[in-house]
């Protein structure tokens, strides 16, 4: 970890206030990615009103939300896991499969491998040339071979990068041949454009290695709740639930995610959001600052600073004007240059872009 590195996962604003001595209350916070808007009201309310459940434990089944979220899905609910975040779902895939290898390809979300390694499989990880690009039918085609079980992440973290349609059946066809299993994290992917996302939920039925690993905690802006599901074939639900602790995920939670499942309109307004703000942020990083974004589809965006300045430095001059960044130097296959943004409202963004504006004009270093 680099001298100026405060933390190793987004949002922790509990480090950064103490690094900073910015009260956690006052960060502008770049540095989780979650819907900028908040948790809708109705949530709010409801979770307000369950608040005199919390005397009863939850249902160890899900039964109700996971009915009602497989009737939002179109599928039968013994292919539903709720988990307490998508988080807990991967855990719970990996004591499943029990694994001797795990594969991913870099860079991508540290859990993968912190996991992987939490219950003793060893990690093979592929890394292409061009970092912030997504690898090939080759490198996939190699890793799904040599590996039992493989992580994608779609939207990748931290690049936001997705898979065409054609790339996530390749990689299937190929996983089942194998016999290796694959997990897709669609955690960011509610924040993709209609036009643009893809999914394997529609195809699942043939391919009994792959599971879907989703999050709430990120549209719906509830991390500190916990909420995600997995989606897989029956017999492969079965076995995680198997390694699930019972009452898992709590009574507010369930309630919030039935919730969750009415906000269609909230879901649309927010994509609508964070694709102008994203190509907001984009254009003006790119143009205004003449710095290299990479051509992520999620709710944050990967960028490289030029050779002359650090994203260590940056995060570090930043965090003294109250704006937390990420940066990804210890992000296997990024370098010290790469840092990531959450995309949020429009006030802010302009808030960020004048603070990088400023870090720019001093004229390389960062104080
Ligand atoms: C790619 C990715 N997947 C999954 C998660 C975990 O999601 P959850 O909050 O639902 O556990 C994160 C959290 O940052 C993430 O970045």
């Amino acid at each position: 970890m680099g001298v100026f590195e405060v933390y190793g996962h987004g949002g922790d604003l509990r480090t950064a206030a103490e690094r900073f001595g910015v009260e956690r209350k006052q960060w502008l916070d770049f540095s989780a990615n979650i819907n900028p808007l908040g948790p809708p009201a109705k949530l709010l309310s409801r979770l307000q009103n369950e608040l005199t459940q919390i005397i009863h434990y939850p249902d160890p089944g899900q039964r109700d939300l996971r009915q009602a979220l497989a009737i939002k899905l179109g599928i039968d609910p013994e292919w539903l896991l709720i988990g307490n975040g998508a988080a807990e779902c991967m855990a719970l895939a990996v004591q499943a499969i029990a694994p001797k290898t795990v594969g991913v390809f870099y860079p991508c979300f540290s859990e993968y491998v912190t996991l992987a390694e939490q219950f003793g499989a060893r990690v093979t990880g592929c890394c292409g040339s061009e970092p912030e690009y997504k690898p090939g039918p080759d490198e996939r085609n190699a890793l799904i071979a040599n590996v039992d079980l493989l992580f994608i992440g779609h939207p990748n973290n931290p690049t936001g990068l997705i898979y065409s349609e054609h790339e996530l059946i390749e990689m299937a066809e190929r996983t089942e041949q194998c016999g290796t299993y694959l997990a897709v994290d669609e955690a960011f992917l509610d924040f993709v454009a209609p036009e643009k996302m893809t999914t394997l939920l529609p195809r699942l039925n043939r391919y009994p290695h792959v599971i879907i690993l989703r999050s709430l905690t990120k549209m719906f802006a509830i991390p500190g709740l916990r909420l995600g599901y997995a989606i897989a074939q029956p017999d492969v639900i079965e076995r995680m639930k198997q390694k699930q602790v019972t009452w898992s995920v709590n009574q507010l939670a369930l309630a919030a995610g039935e919730e969750c499942l009415s906000q269609d309109d909230y879901v649309e307004k927010t994509r609508e959001l964070i694709d102008r703000e994203r190509a907001f942020l984009r254009d003006c990083i790119e143009q205004r600052l003449g710095w290299q974004v990479c051509p992520g589809e999620a709710n944050f965006l990967l960028v490289r600073l030029p050779d002359t300045h650090t994203a260590a430095e940056l995060q570090q001059s930043l965090g003294k004007k109250g704006i937390l960044i990420r940066s990804c130097a210890m992000y296997p296959g990024l370098t010290e240059q790469h840092f990531r943004i959450a995309v949020r409202a429009r006030e802010e963004n302009e808030r960020l872009l004048q603070a990088l504006e400023q870090e720019q004009a001093k004229g390389g270093r960062a104080t």
